[in-house]
């Protein structure tokens, strides 16, 4: 299957590499035991120090901040309570400030989550909104009657479980919350609303950050009648999101409208990108309208096929034919492993045939994102091969919102431990000596940290760094078309990427040794290697008849 003829990605956000930061865990430069934006600035070097050539950085193009606005935490910045200012853990504005002049100085781009489907309870909207049923901003959220026996309003649940309606004592209505209670749902049909979001992304933009990654961006609208969902047939726990059919709560017509509006504003500026979690429950073909019939909404929905596959070479060769297949013409791809929702791909990989040799799984992996058409997203302290913490005790979880409403297991804070930099206290991810970070360290820190695999020539930072710095010398890895050399792969994955100039062949073994299968169009050639787990980079050698246990290699045809 080969791609089918797409236009050639010429934008920073289609030819680059994005990198997610979870700034309460980053890099802690004030010592309190929490990361900051300070922490960032001083770390900007590693992401990228501009210099192409040198050995000490990751080179990625842009990073996008899990939220940064001042927030009660509830859900750790997923719930905002000031849009115009940064959260005092994280610093000040001038320090959001300096961090956009220090990035773009770097050629780094700068992407803001935003979280605008719903505000914190303590956003002053809302206490505003909630004091009486007559006050101005009173239908800037959803505001319901009791039903006629005194219950919720009608039969619509929280993502997380259970009504997604609260009584508010004052005034004896329901508010609605497709999250936690903390976070009421913004009204998105009322004008009002509508502007006041819409000055709140002039501002950011005009502080020249580079875009946005929309939060929860599917759920925008709900059905002006609010009618009941219809249950899903055999369905038995009805308390559970998944029991009902998403009809009149998600993804209506209108949230395209909202989202097309947003893509307006962001059209003004220059080369500013729009990012969009489109996920709750759809997987890609609900996704990608979210490009928009004309190419007028997200320029990126993020889609999670990577994240829902098993290690299998056939089923996640099978997502990327489905989205190369999906994407539209004018469209462009994003693909990721990791994000601070899911556990990191290591620790859900671990069943897997390879689980005695996670470096291999973690070069393989790191090939694939970074070699597949469309924009890579990584995650903080992936290209190190960070696991999540798996022994968090209770009274030091932090993820309150999946906890109190889902249960302990439902907690994300494995996966948003410090990063890990060096082996010294605290994994030098905070000055503080004497302070506990804001999460416990992961116990692998002195043997999995960026210092450390600096220095180890086959480490995995250091095949992420050869990897970014290959296909940044690579117009067929960048905007080259995807074509694959096995049908039905089982144990290996081969795939060409080609533009008229170039052609790239991505071999990667799942398993033990094995005969290399590809069609003749590609058998007789000579190839330079261009990075392998097995052969020196710059050889020059025919395709080998055989790949060696667990063989990542990447060929440029000669
Ligand atoms: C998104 C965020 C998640 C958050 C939720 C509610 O899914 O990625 O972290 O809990 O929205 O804002």
């Amino acid at each position: 299957m080969s791609s089918k003829q797409h236009k050639k990605p010429e934008k920073w956000w289609e030819t680059g590499i994005i990198y997610q930061i979870f700034p309460r865990t980053f890099a802690d430069a004030n010592g309190d035991g929490s990361g900051d934006i300070q922490g960032i600035i001083q770390k900007l070097d590693y992401l990228n120090d501009g210099d192409i050539n040198s050995e000490n950085s990751l080179h990625v193009d842009a990073i996008w901040l899990s939220p940064i606005n001042k927030s009660p935490m509830y859900d750790n910045g997923y719930d905002v309570s000031d849009y115009y200012d940064v959260d005092p853990i994280f610093g000040t504005l001038e320090d959001f400030e300096i961090l956009i002049a220090k990035a773009h100085q770097r050629g780094i781009k700068v992407i803001l989550d935003l979280v605008i489907n719903h505000t914190s309870e303590k956003h002053p909207w809302f206490i505003e909104s909630s004091s009486s049923k007559t006050n101005p901003k009173r239908d800037w959220y959803h505001w319901r009657d009791p039903n006629s026996d005194g219950g919720e309003p009608n039969n619509w649940l929280s993502y997380f479980g259970g009504t997604a309606w609260t009584l508010c004592k004052t005034t004896q209505q329901f508010y609605y919350h497709t999250f936690a209670k903390q976070q009421p749902d913004l009204n998105w049909r009322n004008a009002e609303v509508k502007q006041a979001i819409h000055d709140i992304i002039r501002f950011w933009l005009d502080k020249g950050i580079d875009g946005f990654r929309l939060d929860a961006s599917s759920v925008y609208s709900k059905d002006r009648d609010y009618r009941d969902n219809p249950l899903k047939f055999g369905a038995e726990d009805t308390s559970d999101f998944e029991s009902q059919h998403h009809l009149y709560d998600k993804d209506l017509p209108e949230n395209h409208q909202i989202i097309s509006e947003i893509r307006a504003i962001i059209n003004e500026y220059d080369e500013r990108v729009l990012i969009g979690e489109t996920f709750i429950d759809s997987g890609l073909y609900q996704s990608v309208i979210f490009y928009g019939a004309n190419q007028d909404e997200l320029h990126l929905p993020f889609t999670f096929e990577f994240p829902f596959s098993p290690w299998y070479p056939g089923h996640l060769q099978q997502e990327i034919v489905k989205k190369e297949l999906m994407t539209p013409r004018d469209a462009w791809a994003i693909y990721f492993l990791d994000n601070h929702d899911i556990p990191r791909h290591l620790s859900r990989w671990i069943e897997c045939s390879l689980c005695d040799n996670p470096v291999g799984i973690a070069k393989a992996a790191a090939t694939i994102l970074l070699t597949v058409r469309g924009t890579p997203v990584l995650y903080y302290g992936q290209e190190i091969g960070m696991v999540d913490h798996e022994n968090i005790p209770l009274e030091k979880m932090r993820d309150r919102v999946a906890i109190e409403n889902e249960g302990e297991s439902a907690s994300r804070d494995g996966a948003r431990t410090p990063m890990q930099w060096d082996k010294s206290i605290n994994a030098g991810f905070s000055l503080g000596k004497d302070v506990d970070p804001w999460l416990p360290i992961n116990k692998n820190y002195t043997e999995v940290n960026i210092a450390q695999e600096f220095q180890d020539r086959d480490s995995i930072l250091n095949f992420y760094k050869d990897l970014i710095r290959v296909r940044k010398k690579s117009e067929a890895l960048r905007q080259g078309s995807w074509k694959t050399l096995i049908n039905y792969p089982y144990e290996h994955l081969a795939y060409v990427r080609e533009t008229e100039t170039e052609k790239v062949l991505i071999v990667i073994n799942f398993s033990y040794e094995k005969k290399l299968t590809v069609d003749e169009y590609i058998e007789s050639e000579h190839w330079l290697v261009l990075l392998s787990t097995h052969y020196e980079a710059k050889k020059i050698m025919d395709l080998p008849q055989t790949l060696q246990p667990f063989e990542t290699s990447i060929f440029r045809k000669n």
